[in-house]
């Protein structure tokens, strides 16, 4: 690869053994994809922050590079933890993995990472704008970064993005070229959408689409005449996890789209290919819901404004989790929405998520409008899933 003096400089250990390290796995990613050389990007976002992914060789490797001087060179921010950092007991954390995420928060913040765990940094300042080359991990964030912002990143591991941090570079590789961000597949939406829920069963419609083509395409899509901030994430989250998609141009609504003539070849989604992603993530009965979840991605606060409306003066009957950012949480407060929201029985499980929390086995069926969450509520933690519209979730949660 062609390195600048100063990339060589970082590599020959001149900068410290945790930049060294950090350059040391950029070269050999770099290496492995071909890239020509490396790129400077203005902001990493690291996921495997919960203990619960991390574990104790995770975490080894977290404390070696702090002790090496690691230090993040440009605006770093984590994704959510395995638990409120400030709040972990009203969510049943044992104070054994409290102690042990704690450790990770503090190996993070030594090298200068913001801890602002959430998986929505372009709600909290970590906002790129057009073109500019990112080093993010996480999987929603990072198809919302290249599609809907039109900024530049692959999406990351977490040493990866780590290393991208500490020297403020990537290797120029996929959806850092123009060339790897050409849409290679239409797909004509012929139903009409509203709401985050829908948005994330077309994700999975479309994502099963595309993994059946046995390729990783980037789908240009046609036919939405209209999409909120809240319906790109909730399809940025659900389009990845389904169909491992990093872009996605949407015609009339993301920036890059407008570059690009509608491919040739083409699917279409139907009615009734929204309902069958819907009824597959539909398998519990509302009466084994036992714990109701929203905030997959992490709520804006327009989204918890809607909550507040909703539960006031009303009582759910559910463990109910609200999953969002600590700054989003902190005007929630100030507007006096957790007060109504916390008077109904629901909880803010700030900084974490129903996924990267510790609770396998202590719920039997999840309840949300997130096809993400539906999708490791399964896999990860064995729990019967319901996915529905926003409000319906709630006013299931009530009964
Ligand atoms: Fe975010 Fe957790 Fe969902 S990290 S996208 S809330 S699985």
């Amino acid at each position: 690869m062609n390195l600048t003096s100063e990339e060589q400089a970082f590599l020959a250990g001149e900068y410290g053994p945790a930049t060294r390290k950090a350059m040391q796995i950029l070269c050999a990613l770099g290496t492995i994809y071909a890239a020509e050389s490396m790129v400077p990007v203005v902001s990493a976002q690291v996921a495997g922050v919960s203990y619960d992914n991390l574990g104790e060789a995770g975490l080894a490797f977290l404390d070696e590079m702090a002790a090496g001087g690691g230090k993040a060179r440009i605006f770093a921010t984590l994704n959510p933890a395995g638990m409120d950092v400030d709040n972990w007991q009203a969510l049943g954390i044992s104070p054994e993995f409290a102690a042990n995420q704690a450790r990770v928060i503090d190996a993070f913040t030594r090298m200068g990472f913001v801890a602002a765990c959430s998986c929505t940094p372009y709600l909290l300042g970590n906002l790129p704008h057009y073109s500019e080359h990112l080093a993010w991990a996480e999987s929603s964030a990072v198809c919302y970064a290249n599609s809907v912002l039109g900024a530049r990143t692959n999406r990351e591991g977490g040493p990866s993005a780590l290393a991208a941090a500490l020297t403020g570079r990537t290797p120029a590789y996929g959806y850092h070229l123009e060339s790897e961000r050409h849409p290679s597949l239409t797909v004509t939406i012929t139903v009409p959408l509203k709401g985050s829920a829908d948005f994330s069963y077309l994700g999975v419609a479309i994502g099963r689409q595309m993994e059946a083509l046995g390729t990783k395409p980037i789908p240009y899509l046609r036919g939405i005449p209209c999409a909120s901030l809240e319906e790109l994430k909730s399809f940025c989250a659900s389009l990845a996890t389904y169909g491992g998609a990093g872009l996605f141009h949407i015609e009339g609504i993301t920036p890059e789209a407008a570059l690009y003539s509608p491919p040739k070849e083409g699917l279409s989604i139907t009615a009734n290919d929204l309902k069958i992603a819907k009824d597959s993530l539909n398998l519990a009965d509302p009466e084994e819901i036992d714990f109701v979840s929203l905030g997959c991605p992490h709520l804006s606060l327009a989204e918890i404004a809607r909550l507040a409306d909703l539960l006031e003066g009303r009582q759910v009957t559910k463990t109910f989790w609200i999953t969002t950012s600590r700054p989003i949480k902190h005007l929630a407060d100030r507007m006096g929405y957790t007060a109504t929201i916390e008077a109904s029985g629901a909880l803010f499980a700030v900084d974490t998520c129903c996924v990267v929390a510790p609770i396998k086995d202590r719920f039997n069926a999840l309840l949300t409008d997130s096809a993400k969450a539906c999708y490791y509520a399964a896999s990860k933690n064995r729990f019967k899933t319901r996915c529905q519209a926003f409000d319906h979730v709630v006013e299931e949660a009530l009964r």
